[in-house]
C-alpha cells in the first residue's frame, strides 16, 4: 500500500522497471479488501455482467448497472485509482448519449474510463479526454464484439490484423488515452504495440512484454476451478476455500460446535 496513485502516475510508469498491476473490482467488500491491497488500480469492468450477473457475455451491462458497481467500489476503495468500465453500445450512439454515460460512470466515483475498440470513436475519444476525463482504451479481444468475432478468440494472428492493430493503438494514443489494455493478442504482437506507443499497455492474455497487467479478480482467486484459459493463473484456491468454510460452518451447526459460550451473549 502506497500513496494513491493518479493518471499521470500511471503514464509515467511506461517502459518504466515498475509494471501496472490492475484487477477488476465490483462491489464493496472486495473493494475494501483490495484498498488494502498493493495493487494499482480497480477495473470496474463489464465482466460483471457475467461475473456477478451470469449472463454469457458482457453485452447485457448497461450503465445504470456500471455506475450502481462503480458506486460500490469508490466507497470500498478510496485510495485506489477505478477505472469504470464504458459498457456495450454506449459510445456508439451519438456524442450526448456517451458524455452522459461517462458523467454517470465518473459521478460514480471512477477516476477514468476505458472504451473497447477504436473506428469510428477517435473523435470522441479526444472529446472525452479534452473534457477533462482520462481514457482507458482496449484492444485486441473487446469482448463487447464477441459476437462479431464468432467467439472469445485470440485477436490479430495474421500479418494484416496485426498491423491493423497496431495502427489502431497508434490512433488511440494519439486521440490521448493514458493506456491501452491489450486482450488476447499474441506476445508478439503485444510487444510491438507496446514499443509503438508512448503511453502504457495493460494485457490480459499478451505476454508478458506489455507495461502491466490485468485480470478478472474471481478468476486469479480461483472461484471457477473449472474456468482456465491459458492465460489465466490461479493465485488462489478460492473455490476450495470458501466451500471449505461453509462446509465446516455447515458441520458445527449440526453438531452444535457452533457457536461457543465466547460467541453468545450472556
Ligand atoms: O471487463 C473486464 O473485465 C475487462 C478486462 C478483461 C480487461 O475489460
Amino acid at each position: 500500500m502506497g500513496k494513491p496513485l493518479n493518471v499521470l502516475d500511471l503514464k509515467a510508469m511506461k517502459g518504466g522497471n515498475r509494471r501496472i498491476s490492475m484487477v477488476t473490482c465490483y462491489d464493496f467488500w472486495s473493494a475494501q479488501l483490495l484498498n488494502r491491497s498493493d495493487v494499482d488500480a480497480l477495473l470496474v469492468g463489464d465482466s460483471l455482467a457475467m461475473v456477478m450477473h451470469g449472463f454469457d457475455s458482457t453485452v447485457h451491462a448497461d450503465v445504470e448497472l456500471m455506475a450502481l458497481h462503480t458506486r460500490a467500489v469508490a466507497r470500498g476503495a478510496p485510495d485506489k485509482f477505478i477505472v469504470g468500465d464504458m459498457p456495450f453500445l454506449s459510445v456508439r450512439k451519438g456524442l450526448e448519449p456517451a458524455m452522459d454515460a461517462v458523467q454517470a460512470l465518473m459521478q460514480a466515483g471512477a477516476n477514468a474510463i476505458k472504451i473497447e475498440g477504436e473506428a469510428g470513436q477517435l473523435d470522441l475519444v479526444a472529446h472525452i479526454v479534452e473534457s477533462g476525463v482520462p481514457v482507458m482504451g482496449h484492444l485486441g479481444l473487446t469482448p463487447q464484439a464477441v459476437h462479431g468475432f464468432g467467439g472469445h478468440k485470440v485477436q490479430g494472428r495474421d500479418e494484416a490484423a496485426a498491423r491493423a492493430l497496431v495502427e489502431s493503438a497508434r490512433r488511440l494514443a494519439d486521440a490521448g488515452c493514458f493506456a491501452l489494455v491489450l486482450e488476447c493478442v499474441p506476445a508478439r504482437l503485444a510487444a510491438c504495440v507496446t514499443a509503438a506507443i508512448d503511453v502504457p499497455t495493460i494485457g490480459i492474455g499478451a505476454g508478458v512484454a506489455t507495461d502491466g497487467q490485468v485480470l478478472v479478480l474471481q478468476d486469479m482467486l480461483g472461484t471457477n476451478p473449472e474456468f482456465k484459459p491459458k492465460f489465466l493463473r490461479h493465485y488462489a484456491d478460492g473455490f476450495g476455500t470458501i466451500r471449505d468454510a461453509v462446509d465446516r460452518f455447515h458441520a458445527d451447526v449440526q453438531s452444535g460446535a457452533f457457536p461457543a459460550r465466547e460467541e453468545s451473549y450472556a
